[in-house]
C-alpha cells in the first residue's frame, strides 16, 4: 500500500505512478469526466467556495479532510481499503481459497456487469439532483448536497479505475460509456429504474438518500465480500464516504417529520399544510414511492444471476461472516409467490434468493430507521405514525411487478389500485404542492419554514456556519 499524495494529478494509493499505461489511460478519461461533470453535475455553484470534506487516506483516524473547495477542483481519488490478512474468500464454491487479485477469466463477463452496473449509478444521481441547488432550504443543506454529489463523483472513479485496470479495451470503452448514458434520458436511459426517475424536490432528496443511497449500501457490503480482491477493497472504502449520505437522507426526513409535527401544533386543526409545512401523509406517500423504487433495484426475488455470482464467490451477502454456512448449497427461502391469483407461500433454493436475502437486511435497516421518525412524533404527542410499506407494494421488478398490492401488501385488483393509488403515492397535487415550498434559503444559519434545523453541524462546526462561500 503506497502513502497518499493529495496533490498528485489523480491522488491514489494504488501506486498508479508505477503503471505509466494505467496512469496514462486514467489521465486520457480525466478530462472528459470534468466536461461530464461541468455539463451534467450541479447547476451552477462551480465558482463557489463549498466547505467539503474530501478523502485523503484510509486511515480509519483521519481519512477526511475537511476545506474550502470549488467543485471542479474536488481532487477525485482513488483509494482501495488495505488488504485483509486472512485474504481468503469467505463464501460461495471458492470459499477458503486465496483471494484473487486479478481477473478470474471464466467470470470476466459477470464481473464487468457487476462493475459496470455498480458504476452507472454514481453519475446517474449527480444527474438527477443537478438542479436541487437552487432551492435548498439552508446553507447546511447545501453542502450537504454537494458533499454527496462529489463523492458519488469518485465513486465512479472507483469503478473506473477497476475497469481500466483489469479489463483492458473493453473496459476503457465501459468507462466512456459511464459518462454517455443519461439520467431520463429515453434514448441513453441510465442502467437501473430509480436512477432515471425525476429528484424534483428536497423531501424527493432526502428520500432517495436515505432509500436508494441505502439499497447502495447493501450492495456495496455484498460486493465487499468479494472473492475479487480490488472490488472487495475498493467497495469497502466506498461505503466510508456512503454512511454520510444516508445520514443525509435519513436525518433530513426526521427534520422534516419534527417540523411538520411543530407546525401541526401550532395550527387549530393540526393541519401542517395551513402552516406552510409538509403534512404527515404526503411525507408517507413519498416514503412508499422511493421505498418501492429502491426495493425494486435489488433484483428478482428469484434469481439464477444472484445464484451465480454467489457460486462463482464474487457477490456474498451482507456481513457473510455473520452466517454460519458460507457454501450455501442445500437449504431454502420461505417466500410468498402469486398462483392462480392467490398469495401462496413457497421453498425457494436459498442461493436462489439471494438478492432477497440482501433485501431483508436492507428492510430491517429501513424500518430501524422508520422507528426513530415515530418516535420524534410520539414525543409530540401525536397519533399519526409513519409505516415502511409492504416488499409488494409498487413493485417494478421481480414477482410482484404483474400484480397490484396495498401498501399492507394485499393483492387487489387492477380497478383498485387505479381508483385508489392516489391515496399511497403523491399524486400530481402533492407534488405541485412540495414543489411550491422550495424556496432557497442562504442565509448563515437560517432554514425554510418547511424544514427543521439539524441539532449540530459539520466537522464540529454549529448549523450557524457559513457552508458556502458564494462568489
Ligand atoms: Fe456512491
Ligand atoms: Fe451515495
Amino acid at each position: 500500500m503506497s502513502a497518499v499524495d493529495r496533490f498528485e494529478k489523480i491522488p491514489n494509493n494504488v501506486n498508479l505512478g508505477e503503471d505509466r499505461r494505467l496512469q496514462r489511460a486514467l489521465e486520457t478519461w480525466q478530462p472528459d469526466y470534468i466536461k461530464w461533470w461541468m455539463e451534467m453535475g450541479p447547476t451552477d455553484y462551480q465558482k463557489d467556495l463549498i466547505y467539503l470534506r474530501t478523502a485523503i487516506s484510509v486511515e480509519p483516524s483521519g481519512w477526511a479532510h475537511f476545506d474550502y473547495v470549488k467543485m471542479p477542483d474536488y481532487r477525485w481519488g482513488i483509494f482501495l481499503a488495505p488488504p485483509q490478512n486472512d485474504s481468503q474468500i469467505g463464501f460461495g464454491d471458492y470459499a477458503g481459497q486465496a483471494v484473487w487479485n486479478e481477473i478470474p477469466g471464466e467470470f470476466r463477463n459477470w464481473l464487468r456487469r457487476i462493475i459496470v452496473t455498480q458504476g452507472d449509478t454514481e453519475p446517474a444521481s449527480v444527474e438527477q439532483q443537478r438542479l436541487l441547488g437552487h432551492t435548498a432550504p439552508s446553507l447546511y443543506d447545501l453542502r450537504n448536497l454537494f458533499q454527496v454529489n462529489v463523492e458519488e463523483g469518485r465513486h465512479l472513479w472507483a469503478m473506473v479505475y477497476l475497469l481500466h485496470r483489469f479489463f483492458g479495451r473493453d473496459g476503457r470503452e465501459e468507462a466512456e460509456e459511464l459518462l454517455a448514458r443519461r439520467s431520463g434520458n429515453p434514448d441513453k436511459p441510465r442502467i437501473l429504474g430509480a436512477f432515471n426517475q425525476p429528484i424534483e424536490n428536497w423531501l424527493d432528496f432526502y428520500m432517495f438518500t436515505m432509500f436508494t443511497d441505502r439499497d447502495g449500501k447493501y450492495q456495496l457490503l455484498a460486493l465487499s465480500e468479494s472473492g475479487f480482491d480490488p472490488l472487495a477493497r475498493t467497495t469497502k472504502f466506498m461505503l466510508t464516504e456512503e454512511a454520510h449520505h444516508m445520514f443525509v437522507g435519513e436525518t433530513g426526513i426526521q427534520r422534516v417529520v419534527q417540523r411538520s409535527c411543530e407546525l401541526m401544533k401550532q395550527d387549530p386543526n393540526e393541519d401542517a399544510r395551513a402552516q406552510g409545512g409538509i403534512d404527515l401523509k404526503t411525507i408517507q406517500k413519498y416514503i412508499n414511492l422511493w421505498y418501492s423504487l429502491s426495493a425494486d433495484l435489488f433484483g428478482g426475488e428469484i434469481s439464477t444471476n444472484a445464484a451465480n455470482y454467489f457460486g462463482a464467490s464474487l457477490k456474498g451477502r451482507s456481513q457473510e461472516t455473520s452466517y454460519s454456512d458460507h457454501q450455501v448449497k442445500s437449504g431454502s427461502y420461505d417466500m410468498f409467490v402469486i398462483e392462480d391469483n392467490k398469495l401462496v407461500q413457497k421453498d425457494v433454493p436459498l442461493r436462489n434468493a439471494m438478492n432477497e436475502i440482501l433485501r431483508d437486511s436492507y428492510i430491517e435497516d429501513c424500518q430501524r430507521a422508520c422507528d426513530r421518525w415515530n418516535k420524534v412524533i410520539e414525543q409530540a404527542d401525536l397519533h399519526f405514525r409513519l409505516t415502511i410499506p409492504s416488499r409488494r407494494f409498487n413493485r417494478h421488478i421481480g414477482i410482484y411487478s404483474d400484480f397490484q398490492f396495498t401498501p399492507e401488501g394485499e393483492l387487489i385488483s387492477k380497478e383498485e389500485w387505479e381508483r385508489r393509488k392516489d391515496e399511497w403515492l403523491p399524486s400530481e397535487a402533492d407534488r405541485a404542492y412540495v414543489n411550491s415550498l422550495m424556496k432557497p434559503v442562504s442565509e448563515i444559519g437560517k432554514i425554510a419554514n418547511w424544514q427543521a434545523p439539524p441539532i449540530r453541524g459539520i466537522n464540529q462546526n454549529p448549523f450557524e456556519f457559513e457552508y458556502v462561500k458564494f462568489q
